[in-house]
C-alpha cells in the first residue's frame, strides 16, 4: 500500500516525479502490488546511447548488406574464403581421381609404342640405327633374328645382354614396363623398309 510518506509529489520541478523516501530514488508514477513497488525510472544515459548506436549500426549494416550488396561484409568474406578452400580441395580430389583413373586404365597401343620409341631413341638407336635398320647391332626390320623373334626372346636379350657381342644388359637401367614397351616398338618396325638396311643376321623367323 502506498503511504503518503512514500508518495510525496516532487514539487521542485513540478512533474509527476515522486521520490522513494527510503532510497531517495526518483520515479514516475508507478504502482504497488503486494508491497512491491514498480518504478518507472528513465534508463541511464549510457545504456540509452548504446541502444541508439545499435539501432544506427543495425540500419547501416542492413543497408550495406541488402541495398548495396557489399561483398566486404565479414560473413560474405568468410563465405567466399571457405568456398574457395572447399573448391580447391574439390579440384585436387577431382584431379587425383582422374590421374588414378588414368593410371589404372590400360595403355593404348599408341601410348605403348610411343613410350617404347622414347627408350629406343635414347639408348638403342646408337647400335641398332635410328629406324632399327641396324649398325653395330642387328637389323630389326627384317625377319632374321639371332636369338629368336618372340617377345620373350627379345626380353631375354635385353635383360641379360649378349655381353661378348657388345649388347649390354638393360635390366638395371630400364624397368619392366619400359622393356616391354621397347620390345613392342622393335616388333612394330618389322617389315618397314628403312634406308641402308644392315644385311640379315641369324635365322629367318616365319610368321
Ligand atoms: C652398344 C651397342 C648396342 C646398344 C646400345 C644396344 N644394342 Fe642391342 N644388340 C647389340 C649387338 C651387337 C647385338 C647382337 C648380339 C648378338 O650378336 O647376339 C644386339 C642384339 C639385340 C637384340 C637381339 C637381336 C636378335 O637378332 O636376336 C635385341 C632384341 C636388342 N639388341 C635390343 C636392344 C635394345 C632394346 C636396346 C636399347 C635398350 C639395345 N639393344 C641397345 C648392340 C647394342
Amino acid at each position: 500500500m502506498q503511504t503518503n510518506e512514500d508518495q510525496k509529489v516532487n514539487e521542485q520541478n513540478g512533474s509527476h516525479q515522486e521520490v522513494d523516501d527510503a532510497s531517495q530514488i526518483k520515479y514516475f508514477g508507478g504502482h504497488e502490488y503486494d508491497g512491491i513497488k514498480e518504478l518507472d525510472n528513465p534508463l541511464p544515459p549510457w545504456l540509452k546511447y548504446i541502444f541508439y548506436i545499435t539501432i544506427i549500426l543495425a540500419f547501416s549494416y542492413w543497408t550495406r548488406l541488402f541495398v548495396f550488396h557489399d561483398d566486404n561484409i565479414i560473413q560474405r568474406r568468410e563465405y567466399a574464403k571457405e568456398m574457395a578452400v572447399a573448391n580447391a580441395k574439390t579440384d585436387v580430389a577431382v584431379k587425383e581421381e582422374a590421374s588414378r583413373a588414368a593410371a589404372a586404365a590400360p595403355l593404348t597401343k599408341e601410348q605403348i609404342l610411343s613410350d617404347g620409341k622414347v627408350t629406343f631413341d635414347k639408348i638403342c638407336f646408337v647400335c641398332h640405327g635410328k629406324f632399327g635398320e641396324g649398325l653395330v647391332g642387328p637389323n630389326f626390320t627384317d625377319d632374321y633374328w639371332i636369338k629368336g623373334g618372340r617377345p620373350e626372346d627379345l626380353k631375354k636379350v635385353i635383360t641379360e645382354g649378349v655381353l661378348d657381342k657388345g649388347m649390354l644388359s638393360y635390366k638395371s637401367q630400364l624397368n619392366n614396363a619400359q622393356i616391354d614397351h621397347v620390345i613392342a616398338y622393335i616388333l612394330s618396325l618389322q617389315g618397314t623398309n628403312p634406308p641402308n638396311p644392315k644385311a640379315p643376321q641369324g635365322v629367318k623367323v616365319e610368321k
